[in-house]
């Protein structure tokens, strides 16, 4: 460790300073993923396999990142992902992230769990966002839940559907984030008061701690068991695409399927009148050994993209991700791990700061492709690192 005070640039430097921030089991609940954490490599290796195109000699003087996502205007092609309990990684987790998508002009999306709910985040940003869903049994609390985000000026749905159960995050056992022992209990306890900082910041002037759209089913976040009891009595593991049909017909705005990584999957979200999907592993936190998300996204987008809009979740780093992902046919990224990453080791500063550092990347890097528009960001731009196998991957 430095004894010099070290300005945070990277995802990764905010991800050190949260691990000093956050007690351990909840910076490993943000930080790991399912089983071997196989998947959570890959997400982020893979897209080294691509390399970007430099072209010289362009007139690259009005470089514009800016894009529409699912009808929005945004500022660059970015997202902020759902991430359930945002708001015990820094005070107001949600509210402070809403805040700083709509600073920087990219949207912002309410997870079903989160700590704070959706009007709260409406009274704070007073525009449009997303919100994302899990299907729950009781289809009448999935209309409440609706009716609910709609009127408090929730315009996307995002419907998560790599969830039918929760995946098996080892590190959660391992630190008492899960399990009822009484070694478990005390360890925790030991993390919590190792923790001042977050103690006093987000532990008591943070509160209320409830999962605040869900508050009559999960009231205290704290205990994972709770939520894991919720997501084994409520989530619904027998949802098929019959059930998105019934969705699509109960939701008026825009709909974007989560967690799809097959082009036969992506077609059948098509064909349920979705209006877009996002290539997604769950950020690895599901399904370990499966493939990266941005490895999936090269079939997917030649065989939707032309029909639906395509987006990308997983691994996204740095600007230059962001631009890897659009060549390789998505309309736009979402962030998950980063943002909670620079809210939690840079509060709401760290937010502003390392979102425009992707802006500043994006854009430094578009001109360096030489192009100025994001439609521009295509195949061109793009070659696999060893060109050889360029057919194989589809490019
Ligand atoms: C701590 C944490 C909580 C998450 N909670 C949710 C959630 O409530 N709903 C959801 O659809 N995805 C959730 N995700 C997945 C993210 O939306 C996103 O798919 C993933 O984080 C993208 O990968 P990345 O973290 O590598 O950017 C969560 C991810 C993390 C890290």
């Amino acid at each position: 460790m430095s004894i010099f005070y070290v300005t945070p640039v990277t995802a990764e430097d905010y991800r050190r300073r949260a691990r000093r921030f956050l007690p351990r089991f909840l910076f490993d609940y943000i930080d790991g993923g399912a089983n071997r954490e196989s998947t959570l490599g890959y997400n982020v290796s893979d897209f080294e396999q691509y390399r970007l195109i430099q072209r010289v000699m362009k007139n690259v003087d009005n470089v514009d990142s800016s894009t529409v996502l699912a009808g929005h205007q945004a500022s660059m092609p970015m997202a902020l992902a759902p991430v359930g309990m945002a708001g015990l990684f820094a005070r107001r987790g949600e509210t402070l992230g809403a805040r700083a998508a709509q600073r920087i002009g990219i949207p912002f999306t309410d997870s079903t769990m989160g700590v704070c709910p959706v009007e709260e985040i409406q009274a704070a940003i007073r525009q449009p966002f997303w919100f994302q869903l899990y299907m729950l049994r009781d289809r009448e609390v999935v209309q409440a839940l609706l009716a609910r985000a709609r009127a408090a000026g929730c315009d996307t749905l995002v419907f998560t559907v790599d969830l039918p159960v929760p995946g098996l995050r080892l590190r959660d056992f391992r630190n008492g984030m899960v399990g009822t022992g009484l070694p478990g209990k005390l360890s925790k306890m030991a993390q919590l008061l190792w923790s001042p900082r977050w103690l006093l910041d987000v532990g008591i002037n943070g509160k209320p701690h409830c999962l605040g759209n869900l508050s009559e089913f999960v009231s205290n976040p704290n205990d994972l068991n709770a939520f894991k009891t919720f997501v084994e009595t409520q989530f619904d593991p027998t949802v098929t695409w019959k059930d998105i049909a019934w969705l699509r017909s109960i939701w008026p705005g825009k709909l974007l399927i989560k967690g799809v990584m097959e082009v036969d999957d992506a077609q059948a979200a098509v064909a349920v009148g979705a209006d877009g999907v996002i290539v997604s592993n769950h950020g690895a936190r599901q399904l370990d050994a499966v493939a990266s998300s941005i490895s999936k996204l090269p079939a997917i987008a030649q065989a939707v993209g032309a029909q639906t809009e395509v987006y990308l979740d997983g691994g996204v780093r740095n600007g230059l991700d962001v631009l890897k992902a659009v060549a390789l046919g998505a309309r736009g990224v979402m962030i998950g791990r980063p943002w909670i990453w620079a809210m939690a080791g840079g509060g709401e500063a760290g937010l502003d700061n390392l979102l425009g550092l992707f802006q500043q990347e994006i854009r430094a890097g578009m001109a360096l492709l030489g192009v100025n528009r994001i439609d521009e960001v295509n195949r061109d731009v793009i070659e696999l690192a060893n060109a050889h196998a360029q057919g194989k991957a589809g490019l």
